[in-house]
């Protein structure tokens, strides 16, 4: 890259970090950003230097305040999505536990290290006790988080997560539209890498696998 053409990248950059995460993978991908880790089927590429991820205090489906320091030394698989939606949150979710039941049966001890969490952009309807219905049905082990509307707001903007009210299909009943991507935070907390939504659960496994070993190896 030549040195006068990085005050213009910095400066797309930031508008891009404005505009959000999957306007910033597009760009990566366009301009074929560096890409010096090998990655697997599914795994997106995130902008050099952007944070994702980060501080949160938020209530489990056992109505329990947590924080990222609740997970400290686990993996954490993470979707954001809500209880209402009828068919992708779901198939998500469903993907995720069946990734992690993957890892099981190849290696228990790694996927004991993951935990599969999901935090609703519905916090209005997703309440601690729809969740303690929700979460643990796609898998044992599964977390549902929630919180009111101004820490689901600060959460989401830390993942880069679009959401919004989406279509009214009745008095009562709406859509809510919202960003897909399924996120591996580390056991410090960082940001490891994230998948596009539809990855299929065996290529979830894998990628578990490789950071989960490379983690306990270094
Ligand atoms: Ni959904």
């Amino acid at each position: 890259m030549q040195r006068k053409t990085l005050p213009l990248i910095g400066a797309m950059l930031a508008a891009l970090a404005a505009i959000g995460l999957a306007a910033l993978v597009v760009w990566n991908q366009l301009s074929g950003g560096s890409d010096d880790v090998a990655r697997g089927d599914g795994e997106a590429v995130v902008a050099p230097g952007l944070s994702v991820g980060g501080e949160f205090e938020l209530v489990n489906q056992d109505g329990e305040t947590v924080t990222e320091d609740t997970y400290a030394g686990q993996f954490m698989l993470v979707y954001f999505g809500y209880s209402s939606c009828p068919d992708v949150c779901p198939t998500e979710l469903s993907g995720m536990a069946t990734a992690i039941d993957i890892l099981a049966e190849r290696d228990p001890a790694a996927a004991e290290k993951v935990t599969p969490v999901f935090i609703t952009i519905d916090p209005a309807r997703d309440t601690v006790d729809v969740l303690k219905d929700y979460a643990p049905a796609f898998h044992p082990r599964m977390v549902g988080l929630t919180g009111s509307a101004e820490d689901i707001e600060a959460i989401a903007r830390k993942y880069r997560v679009y959401y919004a009210k989406g279509q009214q299909i009745d008095e009562e009943f709406y859509l809510m539209n919202h960003s897909g991507y399924v996120y591996l935070m580390g056991p410090d907390g960082a940001f490891v890498t994230m998948f596009h939504g539809g990855t299929d659960p065996d290529s979830i496994a894998k990628a578990l696998q490789r950071y989960v070993t490379a983690t306990a190896t270094s």
